[in-house]
């Protein structure tokens, strides 16, 4: 089967169409036969081997996100059959309840092997079933970016009707909480570097919105946006350029969600008026299999269409990455497989 490769060394270069056997189930898993993919920033990051040791060890198929049909059950499979659309979990081993460094750090897509291949053969604990009105490339959306969106805002924000979001820039997991906190019945403030994003943000419901780079201290006009208190949640993905806006945009008893560190990842930050404003920091790795499952049934309920900005075919792997990488992009990246 074609797969592509990280091969002989960590770095973009080494990132190379190959072969491989297919993969055949065994007791407990399952064979998918691979529609779809899509990208995340930590696709640019692991080639570079960026996540030290948990990246894992070479030959790697890439890439942690995407869906497949069960082709094959293996003996005593009872979760999925034969037919059935699925994605592969971002995390396959945390399935609910706490997080540990098991559950957190086997990953698809380094250290465990991803979804660019044209099969794959996975524990049946590890794929979840999606909605039926998306196509391939959207569902292919839903394993790391839409899960953190969810993850932070429903399982750990616990978001209800009125509460003010804030959500920076217009990537794979903002658009998505933007979606989220909007069926929730949120009033959502989005950031951008550009103003044409702007304008298709407010097109999806965007309330509010911002222009970061036009206005860097944006802090405290989001915090007038938002009634002069302040927001109830910030989905925080600039990280060191961004978190000092972000704690004088938040109200107090607010909580700050620590998603990504876009512009850099360590900060000189004053630790008082977040004690005295009682803000909880809360940082988050992507959801467990609960969360997946809620989510689907949100999405599958409200109809919501995932942002899908392009689609390449598999074998332009690398363009698609380079296009990431451009930062052009207005929600997600899909790839289509050579049976997709
Ligand atoms: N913790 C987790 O579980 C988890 C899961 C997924 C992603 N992440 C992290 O979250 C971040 C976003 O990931 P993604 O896959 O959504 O990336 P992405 O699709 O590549 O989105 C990047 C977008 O972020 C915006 N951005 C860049 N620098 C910014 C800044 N200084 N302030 C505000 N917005 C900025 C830009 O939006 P505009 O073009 O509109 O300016 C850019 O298009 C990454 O750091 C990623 O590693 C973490």
């Amino acid at each position: 089967m074609k797969v592509w490769e990280i091969r002989d060394d960590w770095s973009m270069e080494h990132l190379v169409p190959g072969e491989r056997a297919k993969p055949a189930p065994g007791p407990g898993q399952v064979l998918l036969r691979m529609k779809a993919a899509s990208l995340n920033f930590r696709d640019l990051v692991v080639p570079k081997r960026g996540y030290g040791a948990l990246t894992g060890t070479l030959p790697l198929i890439p890439i942690s996100d995407g869906v497949g049909i069960v082709e094959a059950v293996g003996e005593g499979v009872r979760r999925v059959a034969v037919g059935d659309r699925v994605c592969p979990l971002f995390m396959p081993h945390f399935h609910g309840g706490e997080p540990n460094a098991e559950r957190l750090t086997r990953t698809l897509g380094g250290p465990i092997d991803g979804v660019m291949a044209e099969w794959m053969v996975l524990d049946e604990g590890g794929v979840s079933r999606v909605p039926g009105h998306l196509t391939d490339e959207q569902a292919a959306t839903l394993p790391c970016a839409a899960l953190t969106a969810w993850t932070a805002l429903v399982t750990c924000g616990a978001i209800k009707a009125g509460d003010r979001v804030l959500v920076q820039g217009t990537g794979g997991v903002s658009l998505f909480a933007l979606q989220f906190a909007r069926m929730a019945g949120a009033h959502v403030i989005v950031t951008s570097s550009s103003d044409e994003k702007l304008e298709r943000v407010k097109a999806m419901g965007a309330d509010a919105v911002v222009n970061y780079r036009s206005v860097p201290e944006w802090g405290k006009i989001v915090r007038e946006m938002a009634g002069g208190e302040g927001v109830d949640h910030v989905v925080e993905v600039g990280g060191e350029q961004t978190l000092n806006q972000s704690l004088r945009a938040i109200r107090i008893g607010g909580t700050i969600s620590l998603i990504g560190v876009l512009s850099g990842g360590s900060l000189d930050v004053k630790l008082g008026p977040i004690v005295t404003r009682h803000v909880r920091l809360q940082g988050i790795t992507v959801g467990h299999r609960d969360g997946f499952e809620a989510m689907a049934r949100a999405i599958g309920q409200h109809g919501l269409l995932p942002v899908v900005d392009r689609v390449f075919e598999f074998g332009e792997l690398r363009e698609a990455l380079a296009y990431l990488a451009s930062g052009r992009h207005f929600g997600k990246i899909c790839l289509r497989h050579p049976q997709g």
